[in-house]
């Protein structure tokens, strides 16, 4: 049986162009067959090496895609190149670069591509390649391996990562936890603000002339929070605040994460900018080991961007743990409800990229109000319509979504964030008589 091909009526012998399954030790791709008298096959691959899948994020020869050259009677080159999926979005581009690219070395006039569909174990196989490479791409960082690292996203501006990301902060560190809060917005950031600091990053020598920054430390509960923002760089004066700030601007992210002692960490909540920008891939790319959660609006108009923020996620290897609403409906004190924005849409862009809906917090004054007075609602309006569903939010999440590593091991940490949830119901139970 011939693989599907775009270009002519199968392969040029009639041969099945399969080849023998990869290594699944190592995440190192087979070599291709080769048929062919005078096949300069090592500068085809080499060619083929220019042509990147941007779903899996490298090129086509290393990822073990190539799986058959040969040069047929007439002269033109056959090239096998096996697909994730037959029906693959990116197969026309993927024909393309890789006809360019092979047809401009010497003695190469006609270049014909064929496609085959990958087994189910090469699927994987290639999968834990690409995982391997983001890996490898991987900066240093102090942040503990152990650390559970959250992106709060969303495509659209304005939906609340940043409250949000404060908001889960304050209370992941009021249960016990020591919890990391990077502020990845750092043309808009707004964590200093959000969570009422009033003290800058302070640097420490690390010798060899290296120094290395100490986030801000605020003690709530029985946790801790260590938060590294662009609006805690702080200098001998504001001019040299604003020199530092620019220096940095550029790899700020790289920085916060290569720079940064970080200690020890339960959680890393990372306070995402809007839109689908280099930053979320330069993440993607340095710590590959990130879950998303995506932020919308029950707005329509809200949940394809956030739909577009997921997708990205995802090319970037990323886990997408599930969606937030947020200014969802709230209910009034005579029970009506009122929808600013509509109803639905987070549990239906969930439904749309096949994740759970993880809470939907209503739009409340008291969230604002917090905001503003640099204290979360959360902590300081603990029994507002918001400040339940957050607690709710918290808890799913320690539990369900991303439990911390020390829970799984029934650790003396679990056992305080148990004692932490059930003192909220109490509390909870308290301030409702
Ligand atoms: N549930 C809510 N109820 C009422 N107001 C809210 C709620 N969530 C956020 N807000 C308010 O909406 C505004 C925008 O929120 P926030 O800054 O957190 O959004 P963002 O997604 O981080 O924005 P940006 O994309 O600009 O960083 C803030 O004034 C915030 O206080
Ligand atoms: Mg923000």
């Amino acid at each position: 049986m011939n693989h599907p091909t775009d270009d002519n009526a199968g392969q040029p012998d009639g041969r099945n162009a399969a080849v023998a399954s990869n290594d699944r030790q190592t995440p190192k791709a087979s070599d291709p067959e080769l048929a062919g008298d005078d096949l300069d096959a090592a500068a085809i691959m080499n060619a083929l090496r220019g042509v990147i899948d941007p779903e899996l994020g490298d090129n086509i020869v290393d990822l073990g895609m190539v799986k058959r050259l040969e040069r047929s009677a007439a002269g033109a080159m056959h090239i096998t190149i096996s697909l994730t999926t037959a029906g693959c979005p990116l197969r026309a581009q993927l024909m393309r670069d890789a006809k360019a690219r092979v047809g401009s070395l010497p003695r190469i006039d006609t270049v014909k591509i064929h496609f085959g569909e990958m087994t189910a174990q090469e699927r994987s196989d290639v999968m834990a390649r690409a995982r391997w490479k983001a890996r490898d791409n991987a900066v240093d960082t102090d942040i503990p391996a152990t650390c559970r690292i959250l992106a709060i996203a969303s495509g659209k501006g304005g939906v609340g990562k940043s409250s949000i990301t404060a908001n889960l902060a304050v209370l992941m560190a009021e249960r016990g936890f020591t919890v990391g809060v990077l502020d990845a917005d750092v043309g808009g950031f707004s964590m200093p603000q959000l969570l009422g600091l009033d003290h800058g990053i302070e640097g420490e020598s690390a010798g060899a002339g290296k120094t290395v920054m100490k986030p801000v430390v605020q003690p709530i509960g029985e946790g801790t929070l260590r938060v590294v923002s662009m609006g805690s760089i702080a200098g001998a004066n504001e001019t040299e605040a604003i020199m530092w700030r620019g220096l940095m601007l550029n790899r700020a992210v790289q920085h916060f994460l290569e720079d940064v002692k970080w200690g020890d960490l339960d959680y890393l909540l990372i306070d995402m900018p809007p839109g689908t920008s280099d930053i979320q891939m330069g993440l993607a790319r340095m710590l590959p080991r990130t879950d998303v959660v995506i932020v919308t609006t029950p707005a329509a108009a809200a949940q394809q961007v956030a739909a577009r923020a997921a997708d990205m996620a995802r090319k970037g290897h990323l886990r997408v743990a599930g969606v937030i609403e947020n200014m969802g409906p709230s209910v009034n004190p005579d029970g009506t409800i009122t929808a600013m924005f509509g109803s639905g849409g987070g549990q239906h862009l969930a439904d749309t990229i096949g994740v759970p809906l993880l809470a939907s917090i209503p739009l409340d004054t008291a969230v604002a109000a917090g905001g503003d007075n640099g204290s979360p609602a959360a902590l300081e309006f603990p029994s507002s319509p918001a400040g339940i569903v957050y607690r709710q939010l918290v808890d799913t999440i320690t539990t369900d979504v991303a439990p911390p590593i020390e829970i799984a091991e029934c650790s003396l940490r679990g056992a305080l964030v148990r004692a932490g949830a059930d003192l909220d119901g109490a509390r909870q139970r308290a301030e409702s008589h």
